[in-house]
């Protein structure tokens, strides 16, 4: 394992000693039981897994379970490494077989741990109905729990998934969505608008759907600067830093992880833009100066738990507050 985060374990971490499987089982929670006292909650991730780099949920699982949760990893699809870096083979698990293993994870002793799903690169359309019904069952388990939805289906070049999962995942998985964390050109697809400013990236978010909207590498103020707006029912901040040229893909995984991470710990919307831009903001800094191609996590992973960079954030005056049908849930 190169997982520095998991390379040191203690004397008392039942893993690294040999009498490993008899305290493994005692640690195992029994339905219903009650959660380790200050535990954070598991989150069920369900995305693309790479072998080399770290996109989907590489990153989103090393940063989930560097702030301490417990993560349930579903890949939606397996690939040599990101497309980006050129093409490879592409292992989709079968409609049938995916959708029986989440109605497994839905029927699971232990659902009420999870604090929160989120969803991000499906491998077909077919998935989408699949994380729906995982969704359903969970807020049935744990009513207070987090959907969130990172709505992975493009970015400048156009729609990079097929139309069909593309608008699986805007008709089936945003309504129901708590959180979505779209790129500009996500949020553009998905609503029919022109973005070309902070105001209508905001109104945008606003349009949405979910109550809670983070769209991503929105137009910002200042020339050459990349904005991260948060949405809310009541408010809309603005997150700017600078746009750095050759920063490596995964940075919308480790904002939607980021932010997933910092509505579960109760942080208020300003709070949870500060922290998920500037540990985003950072990282893509220090990969970048490492001449990566890759994020580079596991080295920079400080700026996971507490950043050194602080990014810009205002509140914008101009969105309008909306009301919601459905009642905010999680924090
Ligand atoms: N070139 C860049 N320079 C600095 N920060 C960046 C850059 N690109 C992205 N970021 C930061 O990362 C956040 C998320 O990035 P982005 O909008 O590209 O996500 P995404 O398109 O969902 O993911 P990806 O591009 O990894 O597929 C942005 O809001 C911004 O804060
Ligand atoms: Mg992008």
């Amino acid at each position: 394992m190169s997982d520095p985060a998991s390379s040191n374990p203690t004397p008392s971490d039942p893993a690294a000693s040999s009498s490993a499987a008899p305290a493994a089982a005692a640690r195992t929670p029994q339905p219903g039981a009650p959660q380790p006292a200050g535990a954070k909650p598991a989150v069920i991730l369900i995305s693309s897994i790479v072998a080399r780099g770290g996109v989907g949920t590489r990153v989103m699982t090393f940063t989930l379970e560097r702030l301490g949760h417990r993560v349930w990893q579903v890949p939606t699809i397996f690939l040599p490494w990101h497309p980006g870096h050129g093409r490879a083979t592409r292992i989709v698990p079968p409609d049938d077989a995916f959708a029986a293993a989440l109605a497994d994870l839905a029927r699971a002793p232990w659902l009420a741990e999870v604090g929160a799903v989120i969803s991000g690169y499906l491998g077909s359309a077919a998935q989408a109905e699949a994380v729906a019904g995982l969704v359903a069952a969970l807020k049935a388990a744990n009513p207070a729990a987090l959907y969130v939805c990172d709505p992975v289906v493009g970015d400048e070049g156009g729609l990079y998934v097929p139309e069909a999962t593309a608008t699986a995942v805007r008709d089936v998985l945003l309504p129901i969505a708590d959180v979505a964390t779209p790129n500009v050109f996500e949020l553009g697809w998905a609503t029919g608008r022109t973005i070309t400013t902070p105001d209508e990236a905001a109104n945008a978010a606003r349009a949405l759907g979910p109550a809670r909207v983070l769209a991503t590498s929105a137009p910002a103020m200042m020339k050459g600067a990349l904005a991260t707006i948060f949405a809310t029912p009541d408010s809309a901040y603005l997150a700017e830093h600078p746009r750095v040229e050759g920063a490596p893909n995964g940075v919308g995984d480790l904002i939607c992880a980021m932010l997933t991470d910092a509505l579960l710990s109760g942080a208020g919307a300003e709070a949870a833009l500060t922290r998920a831009a500037s540990t985003t903001y950072e990282m893509v800094v220090r990969s970048v100066k490492a001449g990566a191609d890759e994020l580079v996590y596991h080295a920079a992973q400080e700026a996971i738990v507490s950043p050194a960079a602080r990014v810009q954030v205002r509140r914008l005056a101009t969105a309008s507050p909306r009301r919601v049908a459905r009642p905010l849930t999680g924090g």
